[in-house]
């Protein structure tokens, strides 16, 4: 719990205004919902205006690592090269690779291919085919603040079957944030990415979600993007989140490989495809702060 905050007290957020003149209204309305049953973020995870623009920064760094390496794929490239040239323009624009040395992670970027959902840790051993479709998952620390987003990449003359499963996931992100709004919530999201994807024929992978995200990597809250509108945590001004969505074309059971630990593949072989965009949730709408 909070201790009471006087109305001329200095506001919790570190913004230098009078509480009164800052977040009292705000709280007001976050206990109103509450005591209506809504689940409400904590007060640890909304970011004020010296942290948004720390946020902005790393995440543009984040953003600019995903157009570089657009044009740098190829086949016959093997993923560790993807990992060397995230590694080292990472260091170049100032920032740090996030997954490096995170919960015993190894490399700088995943690297997902075809059936891999996700987290696919890059290798030498592991060669871009034509016809390949890839996830890159690019995660950047900068001044302490973290970014992450995720883009799709077409390798040679992909399958118009595999080129539909990447389109109708990024359409998923489009949907998605369309459902972004203050005092909206998360659900609002999770159900609209689901029904986009239940439409256009694939599933939605249920065990793996986003995350709030800025001070550290993964914050409060977990986000599904199979969850139910009205549903999950209330949306605020300040919140930081990703939108992530896993389809898959064909079952949305997944495995994690029993040897590396990281790697998350489809239970029954088919494609998989994500995009990753982090969003801050404004006063009238969001900003997209990577993707
Ligand atoms: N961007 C990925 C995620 O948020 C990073 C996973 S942790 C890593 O799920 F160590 F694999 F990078
Ligand atoms: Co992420």
């Amino acid at each position: 719990m909070h201790k009471k905050m006087g109305r001329n007290d200095l506001c919790w957020c570190k913004s230098g205004l009078k509480y009164k003149n800052c977040h009292e209204a705000f709280d007001i309305k976050l206990s109103e919902y509450k005591s209506r049953g809504s689940i409400v973020p904590p007060r640890k995870i909304i970011k004020n205006k010296e942290q948004i623009i720390g946020l902005r920064e790393s995440g543009k760094i984040n953003t600019a690592l995903l157009d570089f390496i657009s044009d740098k794929l190829y086949i016959g490239m093997t993923t560790n090269e993807i990992d060397v040239l995230i590694h080292e323009k990472t260091l170049a624009l100032g920032g740090i690779p996030a997954p490096l040395n995170y919960e015993g992670y190894t490399k700088s970027v995943c690297t997902s291919i075809n059936d891999q959902v996700c987290h696919g840790i890059p290798s030498d051993d592991v060669i871009l085919e034509d016809g390949d479709i890839i996830n890159i998952d690019v995660s950047t620390i900068h001044n302490g603040y973290f970014s992450d987003s995720s883009r799709m990449f077409c390798i040679g003359n992909t399958s118009p079957e595999k080129k539909r499963l990447v389109d109708v996931t990024k359409e998923c992100i489009e949907v998605g944030l369309s459902q972004v709004t203050p005092w909206g919530f998360l659900g609002d999201m999770g159900q609209a990415i689901h029904e986009h994807a239940l439409a256009n024929g694939y599933t939605v992978v249920q065990d793996i979600g986003g995350h709030g995200i800025g001070l550290k990597f993964h914050e409060e809250p977990w986000v599904s993007f199979v969850s139910k509108k009205g549903t999950e945590m209330l949306l605020v001004p300040g919140m930081v989140f990703t939108i992530e969505p896993m389809l898959n074309m064909g079952t949305d059971d997944v495995f994690i490989d029993e040897e590396d630990d990281w790697t998350v593949y489809t239970a029954d072989g088919m494609p998989s495809a994500q995009w990753e965009v982090m969003v801050l949730v404004t006063e009238d709408g969001y900003e997209i702060l990577a993707y």
